[in-house]
C-alpha cells in the first residue's frame, strides 16, 4: 500500500484530500495543529469509510523545532508501515495573517507557514521520498501571479502588507517545486503546484481581523467545495507514469509566472537552506563528482 502525508489534513483542502486518499486506498498520515480538528476530521473519514487507513499526527508547523520532531515521528511510522518509503508529500497546510506575526525563530507566519515548514518537511522526509521516488505536491494559488520576491526583506518586516506576504508565499511555492526538480530528477522525485481555485474553506477566518475575516466570509461564497481541487491532488497522486509540467488546476497543467526560473529558484532555495539551518545535497553537483571520477 502506498503512504502519503498531507500537511493541514485537518480541515479544508486538505482533509478532503485525505478522504479521498484513502478512497482510493492510499495510507495516509495527516498532519493537523489541533488535536480536537484533527480528531473530528479522523472520525469524518472513518464514519463514511471503516476501513480507511488514516492516522493524524499533532505539529504546530510555524515552528521549526515541531516540524523537525513530527517528521522524525512519521519517518519512524514508514519505516514500520511501508518499508521506509513515501509515495508522495502534501505540502498544504497554511495560513493568512492580518497584521505582522512572528514564530519562534522571529520569521513572519505565512511565510514560515507556507513556505518555510513545507521546504524544512520535505528535506526531512527526503530519503524516505527517494526509496519511493516520490512525488511532492504544494497548494499554490493563482495570488502568485503579479509579485516578486522580495530578496531584501522577504519577511516584509520594513512595511509589512498581509496580501503581498500571502502572495510572495504562493510564489515561494512554485519556486520551491522548481528547484526541487531542477535538483532532484536524476533520484526521480517529481514535485507539483495545485492551484486549488477559490475554494470555501475557513482559512480567512482563523486569526485574523475582523476586516479580513469580513471579505473573506463574502469572497469564499463564490468558492467551489474543497472536494473539487482534492480530485488534483489525487490525479498527481495516482498517475502510474508520473505527469510533467508544475502547475496544475482541476487536473490540468497550467501556466505560471515568468518570475518562476531556475535562478530565482536557486536563490529562494539558498535562503530557505540558511532560515532553516539545513543544507539540501545538490544531486546536479553529486550527479557531476559521480561522472568526474
Ligand atoms: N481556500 C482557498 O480559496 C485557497 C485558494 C488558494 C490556495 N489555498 C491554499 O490552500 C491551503 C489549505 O487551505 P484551506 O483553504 O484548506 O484552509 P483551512 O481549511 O484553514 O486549512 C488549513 C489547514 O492547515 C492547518 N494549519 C493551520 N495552521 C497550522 C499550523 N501552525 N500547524 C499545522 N497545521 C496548521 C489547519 O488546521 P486547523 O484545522 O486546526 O485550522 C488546516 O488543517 C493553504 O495553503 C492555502 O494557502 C486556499
Amino acid at each position: 500500500m502506498k503512504t502519503i502525508v498531507i500537511t493541514g489534513a485537518s480541515s479544508g483542502i486538505g482533509l478532503e484530500t485525505a478522504r479521498i486518499l484513502t478512497r482510493k486506498g492510499f495510507n495516509v498520515l495527516g498532519i493537523g495543529h489541533s488535536e480536537v480538528n484533527c480528531n473530528r476530521a479522523k472520525g469524518s473519514i472513518l464514519s463514511e469509510n471503516p476501513d480507511a487507513d488514516i492516522t493524524y499526527f499533532l505539529a504546530d508547523l510555524m515552528q521549526q523545532r515541531e516540524v523537525i520532531r513530527v517528521a522524525d515521528e512519521i519517518t519512524l511510522c514508514l519505516n514500520q508501515k511501508s518499508n521506509g518509503k513515501l509515495h508522495a508529500l502534501i505540502n498544504n497546510a497554511g495560513c493568512v495573517r492580518s497584521w505582522y506575526m512572528t514564530t519562534e525563530e522571529g520569521y513572519e507566519q505565512q511565510f514560515a507557514l507556507n513556505h518555510l515548514a513545507g521546504f524544512l518537511l520535505t528535506y526531512k522526509l527526503l530519503p524516505a521520498l527517494k526509496k519511493a521516488h516520490g512525488r511532492v505536491i504544494m497548494t499554490g494559488s493563482e495570488s502568485h501571479k503579479g509579485i516578486r520576491v522580495h530578496w531584501d526583506d522577504v519577511m516584509l518586516r520594513r512595511r509589512y502588507n498581509p496580501l503581498t506576504a500571502y502572495k510572495q508565499s504562493k510564489l515561494c511555492n512554485l519556486l520551491f517545486a522548481k528547484g526541487l526538480n531542477d535538483r532532484y530528477a536524476t533520484a526521480a522525485i517529481r514535485a507539483y503546484v495545485v492551484d486549488p481555485g477559490l475554494v470555501k474553506t475557513g482559512i480567512g477566518n482563523k486569526e485574523t481581523g475582523w476586516l479580513v475575516n469580513f471579505i473573506w466570509t463574502l469572497r469564499k461564497r463564490g468558492g467551489v467545495q474543497p472536494e473539487v481541487p482534492a480530485e488534483t491532488y489525487a490525479f498527481l497522486c495516482e498517475r502510474e507514469t508520473v505527469p510533467d509540467g508544475l502547475y496544475y488546476y482541476l487536473c490540468k497543467k497550467k501556466n505560471y509566472s515568468k518570475q518562476v526560473t531556475s535562478e530565482n529558484a536557486d536563490r529562494l532555495f539558498k535562503l530557505s537552506e540558511r532560515l532553516c539551518g539545513i543544507e539540501y545535497e545538490n544531486e546536479i553537483a553529486h550527479d557531476r563528482k559521480v561522472r568526474a571520477k
